[in-house]
């Protein structure tokens, strides 16, 4: 991303999420998606699958609204970026894919969720594509007010990013200062009088 802030694969425990959606169908995104990375990408290249809560300045209501493509995805992380330090927003579940096998050329990364896309007919049709796959995986994720795009893998390779809102963050209770517990002392005292 032409972004200082990117998102980065840490080695670590796949932390525990819940959130609330139909589980079949999200399955069927995470199906869709591994489906593809098996049949287009060679059985020993490796893959990175990573997940993580991350809160966002922006409502799932115009998360979901964002087209699937790397302008989006920039979009997203300055909202994260605002989310994380000013403590705001929404919290979302983050999963990503991240192949390193052909990849799809920048251009075409956005038309991989239109209905029977296919990046490279001859290349599908062989390996018995009809283009629906991704199409559905975007339709399950706008379902539950989320985001999904493809972007391209670090070297080489094709990138899916999930995006699904979990609940708004929490303000933290901020710690209360002298002058404001001055103030607070003054009115109680008042108060008894
Ligand atoms: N991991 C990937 N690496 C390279 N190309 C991919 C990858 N994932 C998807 N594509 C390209 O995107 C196109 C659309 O993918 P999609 O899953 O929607 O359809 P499909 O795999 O062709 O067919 P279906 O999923 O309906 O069986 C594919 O035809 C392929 O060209
Ligand atoms: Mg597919």
């Amino acid at each position: 991303m032409d972004h200082p802030t990117q998102f980065a694969f840490q080695n670590g425990q796949m932390p525990q999420i819940e959130l609330k959606g139909d589980a079949s169908r999200l399955r069927q995104v995470v199906t869709n998606i591994v489906g593809n990375i098996h049949r287009y990408t060679p059985a020993d290249s490796p893959v990175e699958i990573s997940m993580g809560v991350l809160p966002a300045s922006i409502s799932p209501e115009s998360l979901s609204r964002m087209p699937s493509n790397e302008q989006s995805l920039r979009h997203l992380v300055e909202a994260i970026e605002v989310g994380q330090s000013m403590q705001v927003g929404m919290n979302y579940a983050i999963v990503r894919f991240s192949d390193h096998g052909p990849g799809v050329p920048p251009e075409a990364r956005s038309k991989i969720f239109e209905r029977f896309y296919t990046a490279d007919p001859s290349r599908a049709r062989q390996k018995g594509g009809t283009g629906l796959g991704m199409a559905i995986a975007q339709s399950v994720v706008k379902a539950h007010h989320g985001f999904i795009c493809a972007s391209g893998s670090e070297g080489t390779g094709l990138t899916l990013t999930v995006v699904l809102p979990i609940a708004p963050v929490e303000p933290k209770p901020q710690p209360i200062t002298a002058s404001e517990n001055r103030k607070n002392e003054k009115k109680n005292r008042k108060s008894k009088k």
